[in-house]
């Protein structure tokens, strides 16, 4: 068995003062990598802010033996995110890897959300990402190397309730994914999403007793893989879920034609809605060439 290995790579873990980052950080660590430890240090709702999240997971990697800075830095705005890539460059020379992981909750029904708790969502998961991978990535593409891995959520992707601003905000990382991975693979950069369920500070209460099967550490291999030179995977999305990893993805059903000389009809949509849906024989699309291939098989030219 290959052994995974992150000699000479240097890594950028976000929100790893606590929860599943503090695992990703640690064991990358372990295996080689020099990493930053970037947390804010603040409450689950993203209150507050302290620098002993992030110096605990130091001084833990560097008394392992390992090597890692902390940066103290919010994802959420540009000037967070290039000085957190900028703390990468200033330790370690470069950047290789970067674990978009940083997270908060302001969770309300959609009736009830107000808009200070939109901001503050979108700002930390969906913009903060931006924020830090835009900078990383063209550091990456001058070295001809990178791998992204995005944190998503079972919430976005399947749905939950009182998480718009959450889900909206975890499937907008799925699209930043997608065309990072496009834009990435001529200069190698990989780009994959994990969805993870942990027990950790941010789902203690929901979990219950299943907590105790749902360590963070069951979630650590799959984004160790993902980060790794190993990884010839780009463009997917895995949940990773005490010790079970499976791809979740988006497919394109073949659909129903009412063929050229058809004038179609919101009748048809609904007479045919059985086709519509069925999902036999669906593909799942790499860019929107694909889709447009799949269309032309059917519509001709
Ligand atoms: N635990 C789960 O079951 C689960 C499920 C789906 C998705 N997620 C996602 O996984 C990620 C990690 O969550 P967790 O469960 O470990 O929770 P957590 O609260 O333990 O970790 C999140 C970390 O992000 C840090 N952070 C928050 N805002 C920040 C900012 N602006 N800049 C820098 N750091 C910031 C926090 O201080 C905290 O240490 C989050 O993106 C979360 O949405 C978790």
């Amino acid at each position: 068995m290959a052994e995974i290995s992150f000699d000479g790579r240097v890594a950028i873990v976000t929100g790893a003062g606590g929860g599943l980052g503090r695992t990703y950080a640690l064991e990358l660590a372990r295996r080689g990598a020099q990493v930053v430890v970037n947390d804010l240090g603040g409450s689950v709702d993203g209150q507050g802010g302290s620098d002993a999240a992030a110096q605990k997971v130091v001084d833990e990697i560097k008394t392992a033996g390992g090597d890692a800075v902390p940066n103290y830095d919010s994802v959420s705005t540009p000037e967070g995110g290039e000085s957190i890539v900028k703390t990468a460059v200033d330790a370690f020379g470069k950047v290789d890897i970067v674990i978009n992981n940083a997270g908060i909750l302001r969770d309300k029904s959609f009736a009830k959300l107000a808009w200070e708790d939109l901001d503050a969502v979108l700002d930390v998961h969906l913009k903060g990402a931006f924020y830090v991978s835009q900078p990383a990535f063209r550091i990456m593409k001058d070295n001809g190397y990178g791998r992204f891995v995005f944190t998503a959520s079972n919430a976005g992707v399947f749905g939950n309730f009182g998480q718009t601003n959450y889900g909206a905000a975890k499937m907008g990382l799925v699209g930043l994914s997608n065309v990072i991975a496009i834009e990435g693979e001529k200069a190698g950069i990989k780009s994959n999403v994990v969805c993870p369920v942990a027990a950790t500070r941010m789902t203690m209460e929901l979990l219950g007793d299943f907590a105790e099967k749902l360590q963070p550490e069951s979630v650590t291999p799959l984004v160790t893989f993902l980060a790794s030179e190993n990884c010839d995977v780009t463009h997917e999305i895995f949940s990773a879920a005490g010790g079970r990893y499976a791809r979740i993805f988006v497919g394109l059903a073949p659909g129903w034609y009412g063929g050229k000389d058809h004038t179609p009809t919101a009748e048809d949509v609904l007479d045919n809605l059985s086709q519509i849906e069925k999902q036999d024989g669906y593909i799942v699309p790499t860019s929107i060439t694909d889709e447009i291939g799949s269309l032309a098989g059917v519509l001709g030219g």
